[in-house]
């Protein structure tokens, strides 16, 4: 069947309240498709759509809130997503945040890799038995040629508490290389059920994504002559959403609508294949109401005990006062030692999460040992 945007494809996008994801809505409304457009807030999100609805002369535009912030406002999202239609065929995840400074998320993760990476990760993992049982249809990632500038996933510190970086640049690299690598790592899982994914870059777009920081504002402001508008900034989206010749392209990073090479990092599939792991375990998917079906949770599992050896105080190691160090034991089941180890580490992440303990521990050791 030949690709073509009628008013049952339906679409969700993410991030439309404004900039890149709002002109990507107004695209795929022009084309005529039945959009859903999501933002975190209501009453922004709201009048985006009604203005959608005018500018397109589209009536099927409507609008769902969630904040990225929170993963249980994702699961709602996902369910209202679901509850609304019963088909799904294009799914944009482009919302994102630059934040100048490190913060927790709602559920105490760094907020940029929770709303950058986690959200749309956990979103597209309960959407998809819509999108496959509507297939053909695509998921599309908005990632950013920044993702570059990230040379690997920090397993030891996803968190970003130890090397926030410069004005938020290094957390949000990270986050968009895991876009790169969930992107590459979805296309993997999904072969053959005609659900393709892409990611891209969308150019250099002049829009708020850094309100965050007065500095980098201003730059945006300077430089808005040689930047993109944002409906330019739109254009490789809706390129991978609507081009007919793009038909079972999978896999691919896409910028000026080329498909383009990744970084090195960001081709490295054993690195996909472990941080949807270890996102999955984070996200507690396990414990919500998901159909397990990836291959690396159908296949068998040995029993492991993992021995996790860390620090309490971390500051106290910058003032150069002595830290003392503690063993925690986590007994988890793991298809290797990897497996077993990421399980552990993000029991062990969750457990520091809901603790009352304000410092930040440090891993210092892991160690891991089958069980017979
Ligand atoms: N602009 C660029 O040059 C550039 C370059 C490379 C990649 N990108 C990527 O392009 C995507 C779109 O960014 P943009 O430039 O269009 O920025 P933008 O104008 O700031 O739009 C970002 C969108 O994400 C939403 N969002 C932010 N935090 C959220 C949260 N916690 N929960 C739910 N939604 C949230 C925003 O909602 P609110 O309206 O409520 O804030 C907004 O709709 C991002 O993934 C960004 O990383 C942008």
């Amino acid at each position: 069947m030949s690709w073509a945007i009628t008013e049952n494809t339906v679409c969700l996008v993410t991030g439309a309240s404004a900039g890149i994801g709002k002109e990507t809505a107004r695209g795929l409304a022009a084309l005529g498709a039945t959009v859903v457009i999501a933002g975190r807030h209501a009453e922004r999100t709201e009048r985006v759509a009604h203005e959608l609805r005018q500018s397109t002369s589209n009536p099927r535009i409507s609008h769902l809130i969630a904040n990225f912030s929170s993963l249980d406002e994702v699961v709602r999202l996902a369910a209202e997503m679901s509850d609304r239609h019963a088909k799904l065929h294009i799914l944009i995840n482009n919302a994102g945040v630059w934040h100048q400074h490190r913060r927790d998320s709602q559920d105490g993760f760094d907020d940029t890799f929770a709303v950058n990476h986690l959200a749309p990760f956990l979103l597209t993992r309960l959407l998809r038995h819509r999108l496959i049982e509507s297939a053909p249809a695509r998921v599309i990632t908005v990632s950013s040629t920044l993702h570059k500038l990230s040379r690997r996933i920090r397993f030891d510190d996803l968190d970003h508490r130890r090397r926030p970086g410069w004005f938020g640049l290094a957390p949000y690299a990270h986050s968009k290389l895991a876009n790169v690598l969930f992107s590459r790592e979805l296309a993997r899982r999904l072969e053959g059920t005609g659900v393709t994914s892409n990611c891209l870059h969308p150019g250099n777009v002049a829009t708020t994504v850094v309100r965050d920081s007065r500095l980098l504002s201003i730059g945006i402001q300077v430089g808005r002559l040689f930047l993109l508008t944002p409906t330019e900034g739109a254009r490789t989206s809706l390129h991978l959403a609507t081009a007919p010749e793009l038909d079972g392209v999978t896999g691919g990073y896409f910028a000026s609508c080329q498909q383009q090479q990744p970084s090195s990092a960001g081709q490295d599939t054993e690195t996909a294949s472990r941080l949807w792991r270890v996102s999955q375990a984070l996200c507690r998917l396990d414990d919500r109401d998901v159909r397990r079906t990836e291959a690396s949770t159908s296949g068998p599992k040995d029993r492991y005990e993992v021995t996790i050896r860390y620090r309490e105080g971390v500051f106290a190691s910058y003032a150069g006062l002595p830290v003392r160090t503690y063993s925690g034991v986590f007994r988890v089941q793991g298809a290797d030692e990897v497996e077993a180890c990421d399980q552990a580490r993000a029991e062990f992440e969750h457990l520091r999460r809901v603790s009352s303990v304000a410092w930040p521990r440090d891993i210092v050791e892991v160690l891991c040992r089958r069980l017979d």
